[in-house]
């Protein structure tokens, strides 16, 4: 069977005002009425394979009512919601989420996503995630594939090997570098021959639980005694304190996936390549990029209204706004802060957090 389990822990600072550390944004409705994380837990719906209903979803504890409330919004009472006393990066939240998949001798196939990605075109994610159950199930460490667009240096960067039988277009991994420098990146983009990686990763429990074993022991051993000293409570696991604490942080990227095409007994690392209008919404840009326009090219949410211009993103919660002759305008409205960027700055919205926090 196939397992969803959604990585939902981020703060993401690059889309204040709207996200705080409060209210990350995953948990935002920013591409239309339902949330990010929703969307997420809705992506497999009518999938063709054996699909577990059962959802696990790891959060920090502090938003487990709000994740809670989401999930059953949409009836998916089925899930079940991992809490993280503190974070400590995707690989030990995975390995929490393997422990619970894996108990009892199950061993289904998981579906790691991100909580706070866009994904435009549902059909051709579902295909590629059948490719993907296929070689997983077989023990891979499947990884998804994006065509770059830039020299992206928050990304991971794959180079694919031969064609594996069985799957149109599915290669073998050959080499994976988490967070290149500008320079590698611009290399990587020119050449052609890399991919992004989505951050979208399907995997055997068995599988991963071994292979954290063997790259980070002091993960594995700090995420099983964690997980061992679990209790339930309602629809809320929650892991032992104490224990997840002490755990070191790490990044499944890091921890484990660049180490593959070196330590081939992991298992075999496949990409398959996902053309699906994947976004990661990294910032307001992004979110202009994915969002539907209109034939000026201005997206809006909320109460807007544009006045001639073009190539805008207003974003209001609370008031109505009006944008009259904006070009390549972000405008964000809450509760209590507005802001005001030019599209092509708004990666230095992180830098206003900065400033407020050291500020206090
Ligand atoms: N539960 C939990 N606990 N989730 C977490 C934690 C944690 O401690 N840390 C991060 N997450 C969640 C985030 O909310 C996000 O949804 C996902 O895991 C990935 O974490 P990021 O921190 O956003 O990773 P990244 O963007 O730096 O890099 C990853 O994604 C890129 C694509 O967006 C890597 O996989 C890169 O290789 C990849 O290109
Ligand atoms: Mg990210």
């Amino acid at each position: 069977a196939l397992k969803t389990v959604i990585l939902s822990g981020g703060s993401g600072t690059r889309l204040w005002p709207a996200s705080r550390e409060s209210y990350p944004k995953q948990l935002l409705p920013l591409t239309g009425e339902r949330s990010l994380l929703q969307e997420t837990a809705l992506r497999l719906q009518g999938y063709a394979g054996d699909l577990d209903p059962q959802a696990l979803v790891v959060s920090n504890e502090e938003y487990r009512f709000i994740i809670a409330e989401q999930l059953r919004q949409l009836g998916v009472s089925a899930a079940r919601i991992i809490l993280e006393p503190v974070g400590r990066n995707t690989a030990p939240a995975l390995t929490l989420a393997a422990h619970v998949a894996h108990a009892g001798g199950d061993d289904p196939v998981l579906l790691v996503m991100p909580a706070d990605h866009v994904i435009g075109d549902i059909a051709a994610f579902q295909r590629a995630i059948a490719a993907g159950e296929s070689k997983a199930a077989e023990g891979a460490l499947v990884t998804f594939g994006i065509v770059p667009e830039r020299p992206e240096t928050g990304y991971g960067y794959i180079r694919t090997g031969e064609q594996l039988a069985g799957e149109d277009g599915v290669r073998k991994l050959v080499e994976f570098v988490e967070k290149p420098d500008a320079e590698t990146a611009a290399r990587y983009l020119a050449s052609g021959e890399y991919f992004w990686n989505s951050g979208i990763f399907m995997i055997k429990a068995s599988v991963w639980l071994r292979a954290i074993a063997q790259c980070r022991p002091d993960i594995a051993a700090a995420c099983a005694k964690a997980a061992q000293g679990c209790s339930s409570d309602a629809d809320f696991l929650r892991v032992d304190a104490e224990a997840f604490r002490a755990c070191p942080a790490d990044s499944i990227d890091y921890a484990v996936m660049e180490r593959l095409p070196a330590a081939p007994e992991l298992g075999q690392g496949v990409v398959v390549p996902l053309s699906a209008g994947w976004s990661d919404v990294g910032a307001w840009d992004a979110l202009w990029a994915v969002s539907p326009k209109d034939e000026a090219g201005n997206a809006a949410h909320g109460e807007v209204i544009f006045e001639g211009g073009r190539n805008n993103l207003v974003h209001a919660s609370h008031r109505l706004v009006a944008a009259v002759g904006c070009e390549d305008i972000v405008v964000v409205e809450t509760a209590d802060a507005v802001m005001v960027a030019d599209k092509r700055h708004t990666q230095d919205v992180k830098k206003v957090v900065e400033r407020l926090k050291a500020e206090g």
